[in-house]
């Protein structure tokens, strides 16, 4: 079949495989690629089991791959092939060197640009999907103009703004598409193209384009704001657990004010996932950079307010626990950094077992889906831990249950059977609110919810 394009995605992870694959799905007609050096992806991504959970993927997956979709590890070839290059590449924060810690680690997409112009016979258009500093499409334009004068390529940037668990409708309706690029001839042609792909199932009015330099900064500023809000609302939770207000009314209350909106408002022992934190930081380090240290300062605590809350949490257990947890078997429910994904990446999950080992306590490791991460991210950890799926099994002879994860299920246990099977007195902590804490203390649990007074028998 002769297709009427041909895209490719370089790097298969959480962004790049479901993003390509929608194009894949909605355009029949265009060939697309997904190309990473990671040859275990790639074949998971081309069995039965693929790499990432993701509620509905697999069906897309079955219904495109092989016809206009393939997954392949030859980076190389493909980018000779292809004239529409999405750069999906992990850009997680520097560990290392200058910027350790806050500045994203750019080493994976220079890679990319020196392998893009290294291996391209003719003009492309290459698209930054992977979140970037502010004016990284400059230093790709400069790594691809530094070669073959016969071969040009047009950089532009169109952030993704997915959210795990709900990728695909994310990707199917998002609420805005953004496209960057420079306002020059060829690169407003370049932009045109771009349109051209997400106009096939999304109404022109979506689709936003912009300088190139306000889109890169604004995938920032998305995510800053998102978790500025988690952080705002986790801080009044503190404040309503000293002081009996209730942190749900009190986001109810104040979300319904239509110019603050009630999204993400849900208080809990605050966010995960492997961006928002990264993000952030990403844009601390930029402000210092360019001298505006009140910014920074200001950005910056939002990262301390969600570690406060996480820190708030394991105080809470040990003080309510008799100071003491050393011996005690607490089951930690859910591990995924938010439900629906087996994602663990920046889990609060992670460092509150960490603080649990640290006082000696036995964890049980429930969660549907991200178990395997979660033995992965504590493999070197000292102590006891268990990994059980079923949570009836992992609550039983525990002394108290911790709820990280927001999963579905979790509302829906019989918790008068798990209240049975534990050591008395049982203890609840429900980092999530996800639990009817009335009904659970009416069981006999000590119930601890986040921004709420405690039900406790002591
Ligand atoms: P990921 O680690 O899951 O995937 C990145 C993939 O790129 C890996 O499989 C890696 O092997 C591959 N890779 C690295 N260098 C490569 C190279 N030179 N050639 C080919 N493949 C290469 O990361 P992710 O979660 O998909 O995130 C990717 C980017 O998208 C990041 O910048 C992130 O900030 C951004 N983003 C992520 C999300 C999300 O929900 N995870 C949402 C929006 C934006
Ligand atoms: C987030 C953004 O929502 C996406 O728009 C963005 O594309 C993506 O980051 C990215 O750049 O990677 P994601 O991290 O997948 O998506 O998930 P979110 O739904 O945003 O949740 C992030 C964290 O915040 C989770 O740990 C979640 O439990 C927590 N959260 C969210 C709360 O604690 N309270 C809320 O009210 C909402």
């Amino acid at each position: 079949m002769k297709f009427k394009k041909k895209i490719l995605g370089i790097g298969a992870g959480y962004v790049g495989a479901p993003s390509m694959v929608m194009i894949a799905s909605k355009c029949p007609d265009y060939k697309v690629t997904v190309v990473d050096i990671n040859p275990e992806r790639i074949a998971a991504w081309n069995s039965d089991r693929l790499p990432v959970y993701e509620p509905g993927l697999d069906a897309i997956v079955r219904k495109t791959r092989g016809r206009n979709l393939f997954f392949s590890t030859d980076v190389e070839a493909q980018i000779q092939e292809n004239d529409i290059i999405f750069v999906c590449v992990n850009t997680p924060t520097k560990t290392f060197g200058a910027g350790a810690g806050m500045a994203a680690d750019l080493q994976y997409w220079e890679k990319t640009a020196r392998q893009i112009l290294e291996n391209s016979k003719t003009s492309k258009i290459v698209i930054e999907k992977s979140t970037l500093p502010i004016k990284t499409a400059q230093a790709m334009e400069r790594i691809l103009s530094s070669g073959k004068k016969n071969v040009s390529f047009d950089v532009l940037s169109n952030p993704e703004f997915m959210a795990e668990g709900t990728a695909v409708n994310d990707l199917e309706n998002p609420d805005r598409v953004l496209i960057g690029s420079r306002e020059t001839k060829s690169g407003l042609a370049a932009r045109a193209a771009l349109v051209e792909i997400y106009t096939r199932w999304l109404p022109r009015e979506k689709i936003i384009t912009s300088n190139i330099w306000s889109a890169e900064l604004s995938k920032l500023v998305a995510n800053a704001f998102l978790a500025q809000r988690v952080s705002s609302i986790n801080s009044i939770s503190a404040l309503c657990e000293k002081a009996d207000a209730d942190i749900s009314e009190v986001a109810h209350a104040v979300g319904t004010d239509s110019r603050i909106g009630a999204k993400f408002l849900k208080a809990g022992i605050g966010f995960g996932g492997s961006c928002f934190k990264k993000d952030i930081l990403n844009l601390v380090y930029l402000c210092r950079f360019y001298g505006l240290p009140e910014v920074a300062a200001y950005w910056e605590s939002v990262v301390r307010i969600n570690e406060y809350q996480q820190d708030r949490f394991i105080a809470n257990i040990l003080r309510s626990m008799f100071n003491t947890l050393a011996g005690k078997k607490i089951c930690v429910l859910g591990f995924a950094f938010k439900a629906d994904t087996g994602d663990t990446r920046e889990s609060p999950a992670i460092h509150i077992t960490r603080k649990l080992l640290a006082e000696h306590a036995e964890v049980v490791i429930s969660d549907p889906q991200a178990l395997a991460n979660a033995a992965a991210d504590l493999a070197h950890e000292k102590g006891k831990i268990s990994y059980v799926e079923d949570p009836y099994r992992a609550a039983a002879g525990c002394h108290a249950l911790a709820v990280m994860t927001d999963w579905e299920a979790y509302r829906k246990l019989d918790y008068r059977k798990i209240y049975k099977s534990m050591v008395k007195p049982a203890f609840l902590f429900d980092g999530r609110n996800i639990v009817d804490h009335r009904k659970c203390f009416e069981i006999g649990f000590n119930v601890f919810p986040i921004g709420k007074p405690a039900l406790t028998r002591f």
